[in-house]
């Protein structure tokens, strides 16, 4: 094992943040420089970012895509960043019917959609560890939501006119991730057929959750809906993340740091 770095924060266990893309971060890192400095530690060909932000001390990172990339990155901010808990930001694609862009996803459970070892376990089942489902910190995920529902409330009405999308409506559930981006219409309907209950569909949440339940750390998602991972999901997704994903990104964080720190 590698010695452990040196990541002081004076103290207080940090929160560790993450995302796959850097769109899907927003301003963090540069919120983060403003307000006290950032100190960047580069670990396992990622680089995780140090400080405080919104009052909160946090490391802050991007995963990359797909369940490896993120399974690898949460392990290394719980045992080399010593993290207290864990939020995942970023898009995902409306799978139920009432889930539409712009609107705003937060987990209160995760699986994997492509973990399948029938007929030597039940499909979806991870082996061994005799479960599929893993929960959200309910805290976690109430103090998350109430930063969405807030946001919406203040900024939703705005946000829909400037993206042309309707206002957004805060959905909690199911999320559900595997290693595809998926973009047809077949395949959403087959997602919706075999797991009636999911809201949304992307690649990392149930990796981090289930990495997070084993080693007892506590952890939140939080998810913007891009597309509707139908045959439009493509431009949809790009099309979102380049103009809008950061500006949700920022407006929820901001919340969620902000009372985050006061609570704390
Ligand atoms: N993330 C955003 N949209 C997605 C989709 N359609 N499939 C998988 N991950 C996504």
């Amino acid at each position: 094992m590698s010695a452990p770095l040196n990541t002081s924060h004076a103290g207080a266990r940090p929160l560790g943040i993450l995302a796959a893309l850097p769109q899907e971060l927003g301003d963090l890192i540069e919120a983060m420089r403003a307000e006290s400095g950032v100190r960047t530690l580069t670990h396992g060909r990622r680089d995780y970012h140090l400080g405080t932000v919104h009052g909160t001390p946090c490391v802050v990172t991007l995963a990359r895509v797909g369940k490896v990339a993120a399974a690898t990155t949460v392990s290394a901010l719980i045992h080399a960043f010593d993290v207290e808990a864990v939020v995942f930001t970023g898009v995902a694609g409306g799978v139920r019917g009432d889930v539409q862009v712009g609107d705003i996803v937060v987990a209160s459970t995760l699986m994997q959609h492509d973990i399948d070892a029938s007929p030597l376990f039940p499909r979806f089942e991870v082996p061994l560890l005799g479960m599929s489902r893993f929960a959200a910190d309910a805290a976690l995920a109430e103090r998350l939501a109430a930063a969405c529902e807030q946001f919406v409330a203040e900024e939703g009405a705005a946000c829909a006119a400037r993206f042309g999308t309707r206002e957004p409506r805060v959905h909690r559930g199911l999320i559900v991730s595997g290693d595809q981006f998926v973009a047809s219409a077949a395949a959403v309907a087959a997602l919706r057929d075999a797991l009636p209950d999911a809201l949304a569909v992307e690649m990392e949440g149930a990796a981090i959750a289930q990495v997070c339940y084993e080693y007892g750390v506590p952890c939140a998602v939080v998810r913007t809906i891009s597309d509707t991972a139908d045959d439009h999901a493509p431009g949809s997704f790009v099309s979102f993340l380049t103009g809008i994903a950061g500006t949700y990104s920022n407006a929820i964080l901001a919340r969620f740091l902000g009372a985050q720190h006061t609570a704390g």
